[in-house]
């Protein structure tokens, strides 16, 4: 998969692909990442990219030409193009896993107060990463390339993510590892058991019970 990355602040990418996971699926070549600034893209002399919004109001909006010039340059037919906005769909498990079967993608990350309208008729999904604004499309970006890059074949086992929060409708169920006590907490006895089945109802109830506490309604 490729995922090309719209944004006026390439270097606010620059530890998230040259460390662990991301970077491994890189040199694997699983994926291939190409950071674009759109401000190269802009024909205003003075390279903005921004004005202020008609109607007035506070910040700057991001314009329509270096976008739209940006993206016209490296679509495909085979792109699907994403934009960033608070004001998109939900992002959740479920469209991580529509969106690995893509061959390129095209992510636009807004800045500032946000963009001009017209932007939007340009985009093929308008994604929220959740009901909180940030100060632009970057962390939002990055947890779309990362949640999509760890569910391609040959970047992590398959096991690691089948079992994962969310795909199965409740949380994970808890885990444990050495010490067998620590401060005086001990890891659940069944869990040492060897007996396979136990272990896994056992897991299954905790999940459940961790669901309703925690986010019921995921269960609906
Ligand atoms: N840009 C600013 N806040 C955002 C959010 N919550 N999701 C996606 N893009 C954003």
């Amino acid at each position: 998969m490729k995922i090309s990355i719209l944004t006026l602040f390439p270097n606010m990418f620059d530890g998230i692909f040259t460390e662990s996971i991301l970077k491994r699926a890189i040199e694997n070549e699983r994926i291939e990442i190409e950071l674009i600034n759109f401000r190269d893209y802009t024909l205003d002399p003075h390279n903005k990219v921004d004005d202020a919004p008609f109607g007035g109001g506070a910040g700057m909006v991001l314009m329509c030409q270096p976008i739209f010039d940006a993206v016209d340059a490296i679509r495909t037919p085979e792109s699907k193009v994403i934009l960033l906005t608070p004001a998109g769909k939900v992002y959740n498990q479920k469209t991580a896993y529509e969106l690995r079967n893509e061959k390129h993608l095209i992510i636009i990350c807004g800045h500032y107060e946000g963009f001009d309208d017209r932007i939007r008729t340009i985009a093929d999904l308008e994604l929220s990463i959740g009901d909180y604004v940030l100060t632009g499309g970057e962390v939002p970006a990055m947890v779309l390339v990362d949640s999509i890059t760890r569910l391609l074949p040959g970047v992590i086992r398959e096991e690691s993510y089948t079992e994962d929060s969310f795909t199965a409708n409740t949380l994970d169920y808890p885990v444990y590892t050495h010490p067998r006590n620590f401060r005086g907490m001990e890891v659940p006895e069944i869990l040492l058991s060897g007996d396979h089945k136990k272990i896994e109802e056992y897991r299954r109830e905790e999940a459940i019970k961790r669901t309703i506490e925690v986010r019921p309604d995921l269960l609906k």
